[in-house]
């Protein structure tokens, strides 16, 4: 089943809520949330204090990208605002301390890894976490082009999974739109996330996400 998980990054911050829950009465399964701290990628976003303040009226899991240097800090601060929490191997100094310190605060682990990154970096910790992110555009802002030449990974690391019998869902994260989410999953992504092509001024939330899941088949 594939899961649709909506980038809230180029939608109207100044109707953050209501932007939030068309999405969740179009029926996404998933909300993702993009947390930047200007050092690890330039740019950034919000912090748990916004989290915070959705989880109270939103009853999506919430799907947490830290792209932040440093996530070892900042674990217990979105613990009680995620429902799946992913770092980035490249912004980690110890991989197996950080994916223990996450689950002991009851939530799930999720292992992120950029365009060049290469999968041998998450290959031992794949019994370890629940998802692992394949960035298809180089984390920072919403709306940028699908890297094409990142599909051979996601496709890699789903044989992996495959083969290990593994219990890990295999996200796909920038520039997904409903011209290549077919290619996306045909390669073994089970989890989309999609930003711009949901909010844009062309068409709707609840058509784009339509649109979406539609061509994910
Ligand atoms: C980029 C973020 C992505 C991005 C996805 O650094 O991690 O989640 O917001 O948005 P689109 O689909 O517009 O690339
Ligand atoms: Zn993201």
């Amino acid at each position: 089943m594939i899961k649709i998980a909506p980038s809230i990054l180029t939608s109207d911050f100044s109707r953050l809520y209501e932007e939030v829950k068309q999405v969740e009465d179009a029926g996404a399964d998933l909300l993702h949330l993009d947390i930047m701290d200007g050092h690890f990628v330039p740019n950034i976003t919000m912090g748990p204090v916004v989290l915070r303040s959705l989880k109270k009226r939103v009853k999506l899991p919430f799907d947490v990208h830290l792209m932040i240097q440093e996530p070892w800090n900042f674990i217990k601060a979105f613990s009680d605002v995620s429902d799946i929490l992913t770092v980035h191997v490249e912004a980690c100094n110890n991989i197996p301390g950080i994916l223990k310190k996450i689950k002991t605060l009851n939530i799930k682990a999720g292992l992120a890894l950029n365009p060049n990154t290469d999968v041998s970096s998450v290959t031992d910790y794949l019994k370890d976490i629940d998802m692992v992110t394949i960035m298809t555009v180089n984390p920072g802002f919403g709306g940028q082009k699908f890297m094409t030449s990142v599909l051979p990974k996601i496709k890699k690391i789903r044989n992996i999974i495959s083969k290990g019998e593994l219990n890990v869902d295999v996200e796909v994260d920038g520039g997904i739109t409903s011209k290549n989410v077919g290619q996306v999953v045909k390669n073994g992504a089970n989890v989309i996330v999609t930003g711009a092509a949901i909010f844009n001024k062309k068409t709707t939330v609840k058509d784009a996400l339509k649109i979406i899941r539609n061509s994910a088949k």
